[in-house]
């Protein structure tokens, strides 16, 4: 019998801190708010507490997202934590994950595309549950901690990154609902935007600290504002058509949640209505890696997909690496 992976549950976890745009034009000294409003669609966002890190928003998320799935942490046979901030530079982020959550029997690992994280983790999960049958419950999640690393002087990146965490228990099914994924990647801006201290590129040495600060989220130089619009609409095209599915049968789409006005170019590009993506970044932030499974858990709340629909992912991180993935909706 064919093997396929569904997704069996969702859960997300905010902090509780609510930083408001009216909080941090004062904290800024500058009028950021009608920018943020009119041109990403973000009016607050949460702020992780001093006492928490990347893996307790990992398990926050996990917990709602097993009991929907019906089963224990003991059942999971592999936890996959998408994340580019992640608690230690090593070991990974995920074996945290793992004895916190006292899933003893699961393997870990954490994977890092930043932004297009948690995408790509659900992809490898799918085919490792289409390919090897010790794998019939893998937990991914998606966990952003990026308030760790901001400067909170700087205009352009203190005013979008946000923390929170989404998550999702891919279960081996008979039934098809991992369709399809594509990753795609665009190297030569690796060095654009990112957080570029602390690694063996630059040490986080006294003098690097001296002379750099420490280790923060930056625009080195300019990420182009159009790019996602150039680039989406070709990588849904593909990944759909490699599902054998034609747009119009899709009833989802969700995307990485920085731009509003990005993702609605993109939806007119495709012929699509916005009635058909739902969106977070007004309450809750940009929240990288995991702001697509947070996206998906608001939307099933919100009872936006029902048994049989299809479903769309499509992802941007720095890098710059792109992730997209269609589903059929089996709950
Ligand atoms: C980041 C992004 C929102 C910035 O928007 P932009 O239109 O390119 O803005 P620019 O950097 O050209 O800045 C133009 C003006 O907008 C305003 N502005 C830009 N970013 C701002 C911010 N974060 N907050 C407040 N105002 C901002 C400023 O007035 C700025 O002018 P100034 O530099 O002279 O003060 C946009 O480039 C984008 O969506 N990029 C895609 C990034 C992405 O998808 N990344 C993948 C996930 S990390």
């Amino acid at each position: 019998m064919a093997r396929y992976a569904t997704i069996a549950g969702t859960g997300h976890y905010v902090p509780e801190r609510v930083l408001t745009n009216a909080e941090l034009e004062q904290q800024l000294g500058l009028a950021i708010g009608d920018w943020l409003v009119a041109n990403v669609g973000i009016e607050q966002r949460h702020v992780m507490a001093a006492e928490q890190t990347t893996s307790d928003l990992a398990v926050a998320a996990a917990r709602p997202a097993l009991r929907r799935a019906g089963i224990g942490a003991g059942d999971l046979d592999l936890i996959i934590v998408a994340t580019d901030t992640p608690d230690y530079l090593s070991p990974a982020t995920a074996s945290v994950v793992q004895a916190k959550l006292g899933a003893e029997r699961a393997g870990t690992y954490d994977l890092n595309c930043a932004c297009a994280s948690w995408v790509a983790g659900i992809d490898a999960a799918c085919k490792y549950i289409a390919a090897d049958p010790d794998y019939n419950n893998i937990l991914v999640v998606g966990a952003y901690a990026m308030t760790r690393f901001i400067d909170w002087t700087d205009k352009y990146t203190c005013t979008l990154f946000a923390d929170g965490a989404g998550a999702a228990v891919l279960r081996a099914s008979s039934e098809p609902g991992f369709l399809a994924a594509r990753l795609q990647a665009c190297g030569d801006y690796h060095d654009a935007l990112g957080i570029y201290t602390g690694g063996t590129f630059r040490p986080a040495t006294a003098a690097s600290i001296d002379q750099f600060g420490p280790p923060h989220v930056q625009f080195v130089r300019k990420f182009p504002a159009s790019f996602n619009t150039e680039r989406w609409p070709a990588l849904v095209r593909d990944v759909v058509a490699k599902a054998g599915l034609a747009l119009d049968d899709v009833a989802l789409f969700l995307f990485t949640q920085l731009n509003r006005r990005t993702i609605a170019d993109t939806l007119t590009a495709l012929g699509q209505p916005l009635s058909k993506t739902h969106c977070i970044m007004h309450k809750w932030g940009y929240t990288g890696a995991a702001c697509i499974p947070m996206a998906l858990d608001d939307a099933v709340a919100a009872g936006k997909l029902k048994r049989g629909d299809q479903l769309v992912l499509c992802a941007s991180g720095g890098g710059i690496a792109m992730a997209a993935a269609v589903f059929r909706w089996t709950l």
